[in-house]
């Protein structure tokens, strides 16, 4: 994509896009300005014209979503998404630490457009850099009135606090962000009620993704007819998109949603191919939740919808991990089935056990004891475990069995050759984790 204007990451490395006086410099809160001369039902009608889907996972459509907030309410919270808590992904990062004022921004039009009067920003506790570049920009958004009382002269208040997490996979899932804020433990909710009915402090909320809201100051700016020539129909604007794993340049980029994932590592403007002597094994173009493909579907469209034609959950974090040919499959399948096992809250039966279940498996097939019949087994709990059976509170076992299950049914023969071999430089230390 070279003559692809960069939109979303077009401050990172201009250090003076961090101050507000930078980030004006440079075109910057035109969007809200903007918004605010509309009314907040007309901007929710302009966003679903434009199509903006959420760039945390599920890709829901944002103006829809926003427009489930009951019409009677008197008081909305906003709850800004900064956990990032997916595996490979660093895009929600590169945003805050290098342009927190375009996610002020996204922030102020979202509370506008829900008449949101507070927004919290939940980070989650690693961000350190990132907090302290964001809550700088806070308080120079306070003291030069553009947050607290009528904001740009409108009859529009807001507050924002930055809610900092303690770190846990699930506190990224909506309503687990949200028990985390009220000062809980960090479970998910039963849903419905969903949050637009019943969400931070059992009133209206809506919890949307920092990229999701970032889209916004240049949707508004530019209006649905710019940000629908982005890309598909049904995956419209800007995107980012991370790769990591043997490339010659992992990190995050833009583009549109046209380019594959062969693209994203070979192209030059992107991963720029990869690392002398590596070759494709696997690909995880999601982040880790949403499947794996082989090194023969590497012409996935990086979009909303072309995912489900290759078996996956969908395009979740659109965070690319490439595997090589020289890594050991079984490792892959063991580090995936742990990570989950790990993070499930444990609220859940099927998913407490059935993922602790599936990485104990994987810990045996890794350290060479398994057999044939443990990839019936896993494919089975896989099956059986997730929102999308009606089984669980949250999606997190949904995201822990698409990479198991496609793993397993697309490596089958590998797996089924390295059955019972022993990896011995990591036997013990397989052992070790698995006791
Ligand atoms: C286990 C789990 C973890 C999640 N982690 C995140 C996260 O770190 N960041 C995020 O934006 N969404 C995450 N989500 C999705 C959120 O529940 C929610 O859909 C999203 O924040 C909505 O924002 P969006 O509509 O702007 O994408 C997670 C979902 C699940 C099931
Ligand atoms: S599905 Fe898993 S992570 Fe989600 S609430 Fe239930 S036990 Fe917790």
């Amino acid at each position: 994509m070279r003559d692809y204007e960069p939109i979303l990451l077009r401050n990172v490395g201009v250090p003076e896009a961090r101050t507000l006086k930078g980030y004006e410099a440079r075109g910057g809160y035109r969007g809200i300005r903007k918004a605010l001369g509309s009314s907040p039902e007309q901007i929710v009608e302009e966003v679903k014209k434009a199509n903006l889907r959420g760039r945390g996972g599920a890709g829901f459509p944002a103006g829809l979503k926003w427009s489930f907030l009951p019409k009677d309410r008197t008081i909305t919270y906003l709850c800004v998404n900064a956990d990032e808590s997916e595996p490979p992904t660093f895009s929600n990062r590169l945003l805050m630490e290098n342009d927190p004022h375009q996610v002020l921004e996204g922030a102020m039009i979202a509370a506008y457009a829900t008449r949101a009067q507070v927004a919290y920003i939940y980070m989650r506790v690693e961000f350190h850099e990132q907090f302290h570049v964001l809550q700088r920009a806070v308080d120079e958004a306070y003291a030069a009135g553009y947050l607290g009382r009528r904001l740009f002269g409108h009859d529009f208040d807001l507050q924002v606090y930055i809610h900092r997490g303690a770190g846990a996979y699930v506190c990224g899932e909506e309503t687990g962000l949200i028990e985390s804020i009220e000062g809980k433990r960090g479970w998910p909710r039963i849903k419905p009620p969903f949050p637009a009915l019943e969400g931070l402090f059992r009133r209206p909320t809506v919890v949307n993704n920092v990229e999701t809201l970032a889209n916004l100051p240049h949707l508004i700016e530019r209006g649905a007819a710019w940000f629908t020539s982005i890309g598909p129909p049904h995956s419209t604007g800007p995107k980012l998109f991370c790769i990591s794993g043997p490339v010659r340049r992992p990190g995050c980029y833009e583009g549109p949603m046209t380019i594959t994932v062969r693209d994203l590592i070979e192209r030059p403007e992107f991963g720029g191919g990869m690392l002398p002597g590596k070759r494709v094994k696997m690909v995880l173009p999601g982040g880790v939740s949403v499947g794996v493909l082989t090194a023969n579907e590497l012409d996935m469209k990086m979009d909303f919808a072309d995912p489900a034609k290759y078996g996956l959950l969908g395009l979740g974090t659109a965070a690319a991990v490439v595997v090589d040919t020289d890594t050991d499959i079984r490792l892959v399948l063991r580090n995936l089935a742990r990570f989950y096992a790990l993070e499930s809250c444990g609220q859940c039966t099927q998913c407490r056990e059935g993922t602790s279940w599936m990485y104990k498996i994987a810990a045996r097939i890794a350290a060479g004891a398994g057999r044939r019949a443990d990839l019936d087994i896993l494919e089975q709990t896989a099956r059986n475990m997730g929102m999308m059976p009606g089984l669980s509170i949250c999606g997190l076992p949904d995201g822990a069995t698409y990479p198991i299950e496609t793993l397993v049914r697309k490596f089958r023969s590998e797996l089924e050759e390295l059955i019972g071999q022993q990896e011995p430089a990591r036997r013990d230390a397989v052992l070790q984790t698995v006791n």
